[in-house]
């Protein structure tokens, strides 16, 4: 059936952004609808709403969301009703040549589900019956979303869903850029650039594979101080003009090992890996403006032999890292609950964009009632 929910949507860029009434259309084939308990707010969502990251508006936000299946469409045999699931931002065909290697985050199709669902159309429809667009196949940030089976996965209804949406992004981002991407080994020493949501997760992600010195980098204060509670060794509060490349060579005698861009800047990634030692790994997790770019001595790739890459979504399988960070959550090892600065309503949606954008919050959480 079709059914109203409130959801908080982008129209123009630059503005607040505006929670309305929406008309949600039941699932089609392969789709589920489902009613969301909680949805986190991510730097990406703020980036559409500003540009950095340009999508079709008017867009429904939200990618990080957990709720409860009420109703499936035909030709889904994977999830139930009342089933609880946490939203994943990535399509998968399932049948391109990185789908079957097992890198679903890098699958030929993705495109298709930008800001629609895989099949180019969207469920939802604004109080006038025009279309409204969803966020990366998502659009979770509403009270109903109908959405691909393939952007869900069941998870253990334990688990609180204000906790259980932060696996949606932030932690399988950061912990999977450390365990999938950079598979930093235990002893070894890793700086995080940014102290967000996604960089204490890269903290915490460090901290589980054993790191044995972990350096949290960020502009303010309060964000370094956090990131102890995550489990950074050593903190760094850096200003306009610092040289962290070079303080950080200093701490860590020649380089940290790794190195994480966390914040979204060619600027820092350049810092990033001019940071790390030889041999060492720059992994670039924040997503910058579409014309930035980064430079880097190149006769520092054949001399030092290091590497600059990237990770998109913890180059995560959903399926199984989202069960495996809620499994290291039940046996007390990784933090979600610390992670949750402040819950709003979805009234107060505008409220927690401004706050993500000041950095007041680890993370801000959007519950629906
Ligand atoms: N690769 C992915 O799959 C993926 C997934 C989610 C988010 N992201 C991106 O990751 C980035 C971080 O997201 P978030 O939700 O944690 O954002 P956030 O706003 O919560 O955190 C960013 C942090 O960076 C700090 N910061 C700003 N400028 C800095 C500087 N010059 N040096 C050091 N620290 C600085 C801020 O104070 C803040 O604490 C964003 O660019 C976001 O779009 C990427
Ligand atoms: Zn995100
Ligand atoms: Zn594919």
């Amino acid at each position: 059936m079709a059914r109203t929910a409130r959801a908080v949507i982008c129209r123009e860029l630059g503005k607040p952004v505006v929670v309305e009434d929406i008309r949600v259309e039941p699932p089609r084939r392969g789709e589920v609808t489902v009613k969301l308990g909680a949805c986190g707010v991510c730097h990406s969502d703020l980036s559409a709403t500003n540009g950095t990251l340009q999508m079709q508006l008017p867009l429904i936000l939200g990618h990080e969301a957990a709720g409860e299946v009420v109703e499936v469409g035909e030709g889904v045999s994977s999830l139930r009703v009342a089933d609880h699931v946490v939203s994943s931002f990535i399509y998968m065909c399932g049948e391109c040549r990185f789908c079957a290697g097992g890198r679903p985050v890098l699958c030929l199709e993705q495109g298709k589900a930008i800001t629609t669902l895989p099949d180019g159309s969207v469920r939802t429809r604004d109080g006038n019956g025009n279309p409204l667009n969803i966020f990366s196949g998502c659009g979770v940030m509403a009270q109903y979303a109908t959405v691909h089976q393939d952007n869900l996965v069941k998870i253990d209804p334990k688990i609180p869903f204000d906790r259980a949406a932060l696996v949606g992004c932030a932690v399988t981002t950061g912990v999977g850029a450390v365990f999938n991407t950079a598979r930093v080994v235990p002893g070894s020493s890793v700086a995080v650039f940014g102290c967000g949501g996604v960089g204490l997760n890269v903290v915490q992600g460090a901290r589980i594979a054993g790191a044995d010195r972990i350096i949290a980098i960020d502009t303010l204060e309060a964000k370094v101080t956090l990131a102890r509670e995550f489990g950074a060794t050593d903190t760094l509060v850096v200003k306009p003009g610092d040289d962290a490349a070079k303080t950080l060579k200093k701490m860590t005698g020649g380089g940290p090992d790794y190195a994480f861009e966390c914040v979204g800047s060619g600027e820092l990634a350049a810092t990033a890996y001019r940071a790390i030692r030889r041999g060492g790994l720059a992994v670039v997790v924040g997503v910058a403006k579409p014309g930035d770019s980064t430079a880097v001595r190149t006769m520092t790739l054949p001399f030092e032999e290091k590497t600059l890459t990237g990770s998109y979504f913890g180059s995560c399988v959903p399926r199984i890292d989202f069960p495996r960070m809620l499994a290291l959550y039940l046996g007390g090892k990784l933090k979600l609950d610390e992670l949750i600065t402040r819950r709003y309503s979805i009234e107060e949606a505008p409220q927690a964009f401004a706050d993500l954008e000041s950095g007041k919050n680890a993370r801000g959480v959007i519950v629906f009632r």
